[in-house]
């Protein structure tokens, strides 16, 4: 199947979070089972032009009140078998920054920047003249094709193309002062008609949700949350209506990038069957943290973007967080690797500073995230919500006991301890509150010093539990060919 994936994050290229690890995964798997995939993206500034090859002539792409224009450059990332078609223009990326900064967490011209990226991959497939069967959009960035799909190119080249929109997280949608949908070029009745309109702002998710023709997301207990009031983002209603055509695939995770049998970023390699070289990483995480060496104590690792989607609120909130309790009360140490929202980093900080078993590094680090995997024995995730999470399953390939509230991909992937046999694969609990993470971090560390066989036993079954993205594509090439049946009008869409 041609398969046109346009997405605003993919590794190595340019990440923020799981969504570049999912959209390249899945890209490559669909390309080992003999699809045709290619990927559109922005030409971020740091993304390196030496490894790129320019495909001839200017791309002009309509926006705002005319044209403008880019360069496509193409590559193979990753020494991968998918073609990536890169767009540039200065004046849209050229600067740091994928969807903002620091100081500017929301670029003023986004709505310009993301409507040059979808407007754009379409205008490069005729381009090339290569007619995608479906487009496969990721999130509010790219939300936009759906609907052009739906008006501008709704005959002619595109008239078969099925589209189908992924929600990797429902809690950014993209929203505008409405004056700006004169960016997309589509005139004031597409404000209601197409589904932007969102009290009376610009919604660019909200008209994706509406325009595609099969909507994912990426856990089934997700699917299930985002279609209530509690996780739906005031976006429930319209999902709950087109819940005939939304779907919740598990994301896979890639077996190879971590693997402890061979993983090239930790100093000491080891697998169910021998753990001992978990034991050596524990000790090199010491060392890198500045924690003491006392094989005696376990470690609870985290490594994730600091907001409050993470549960970071309910963990270091200024006024009622439980991490100081859980540093003070249990016989434990506690490494916290992220970067992100500035109150969490100063929050953490001042933490780290009174309690010497808590160690902090405000940093994005390939190598250190992977050491953290390997050398914890436990990895905590209190999100507040969770479309898949990726963490969790890296930490149960390492042997890396999860503790997770019961939520969206965190439900699907981790199993319930059972005290009586050593069953499952980590803890969890139900209801996130400070307290409920103070007494499953407590419950864990109990495990860990009273109950050392079942830590063991739980440890092997989580190393051998498998997410592959083989059965995700798989399910992905079924809803592509429901997309496009409901794009040629076989099977009727909600709209
Ligand atoms: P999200 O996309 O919501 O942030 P995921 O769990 O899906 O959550 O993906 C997060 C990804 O980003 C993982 O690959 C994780 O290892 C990585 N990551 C997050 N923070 C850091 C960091 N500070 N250093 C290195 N990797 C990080
Ligand atoms: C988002 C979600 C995360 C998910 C990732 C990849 O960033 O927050 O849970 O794993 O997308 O789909």
């Amino acid at each position: 199947m041609r398969v046109l994936m346009v997405t605003s994050e993919m590794v190595p290229l340019a990440k923020t979070g799981g969504l570049a690890d999912a959209v390249a995964a899945l890209a490559a798997e669909l390309a080992r089972q003999g699809n045709d995939v290619r990927v559109v993206m922005p030409r971020y500034y740091n993304i390196d032009l030496g490894d790129l090859e320019r495909v001839e002539g200017p791309l002009g792409v309509p926006v705002g009140f005319g044209e403008s224009w880019g360069a496509v450059y193409e590559g193979r990332p990753g020494d991968g078998e998918v073609p990536v078609y890169l767009l540039d223009n200065e004046q849209l990326f050229g600067r740091n920054g994928i969807y903002g900064t620091r100081t500017e967490p929301d670029f003023k011209d986004n709505v310009r920047r993301f409507t040059f990226l979808c407007r754009g991959a379409l205008q490069l497939a005729k381009r090339l003249r290569w007619a995608p069967e479906v487009v496969h959009c990721h999130d509010w960035p790219t939300a936009l094709v759906p609907v052009y799909l739906n008006t501008w190119e709704r005959v002619g080249f595109f008239a078969t193309t099925g589209s189908v929109l992924t929600i990797h997280n429902l809690g950014y949608q993209g929203i505008y002062d409405k004056n700006e949908i004169h960016q997309t070029q589509l005139g004031w009745e597409h404000f209601h008609g197409s589904g932007f309109e969102f009290f009376n702002r610009l919604n660019l998710l909200k008209a994706g949700l509406r325009n595609a023709d099969v909507l994912t997301t990426v856990s089934p207990t997700y699917a299930a949350e985002i279609q209530t009031a509690e996780h739906g983002h005031k976006m429930d209603a319209l999902l709950r209506h087109r819940a005939p055509d939304l779907f919740g695939v598990l994301n896979g995770m890639d077996y190879d990038a971590w693997n402890p049998e061979q993983d090239p970023l930790i100093p000491h390699h080891f697998s169910h069957r021998d753990l001992g070289g978990k034991e050596r990483n524990r000790a090199a995480l010491r060392k890198e943290f500045g924690l003491p060496d006392d094989p005696a104590r376990p470690i609870v690792g985290m490594v994730s973007r600091l907001a409050d989607q993470k549960g970071f609120p309910e963990l270091c909130g200024p006024t009622h967080g439980s991490l100081y309790k859980i540093c003070t009360e249990l016989e434990l140490d506690v490494v916290i690797l992220g970067t992100g929202d500035a109150w969490c980093e100063e929050e953490l900080e001042s933490l780290a500073s009174q309690t010497p078993n808590l160690k902090v590094q405000l940093a994005f680090d390939e190598r250190k995230a992977h050491l953290i995997e390997a050398g914890s024995d436990f990895f905590l995730m209190p999100s507040r919500y969770e479309p898949c999470g990726l963490n969790q399953m890296y930490s149960l390939r390492y042997g890396t006991l999860p503790i997770v509230h019961r939520t969206g991909g965190l439900a699907d992937t981790v199993e319930q301890y059972c005290a009586e046999n050593g069953g499952g694969t980590g803890f969890v609990f139900d209801k996130l509150t400070p307290d409920a993470i103070f007494d499953s971090v407590g419950w864990a560390i109990w495990t860990w010093y009273n109950r050392p066989e079942h830590i063991e036993k739980m440890r092997k079954r989580a190393m051998q539990c498998r997410f592959s993205w083989e059965d995700s594509a798989a399910r992905y090439l079924e809803l592509y060919q429901w997309a496009i049946d409901r794009r040629l009008g076989r099977v009727a869409r909600t709209e």
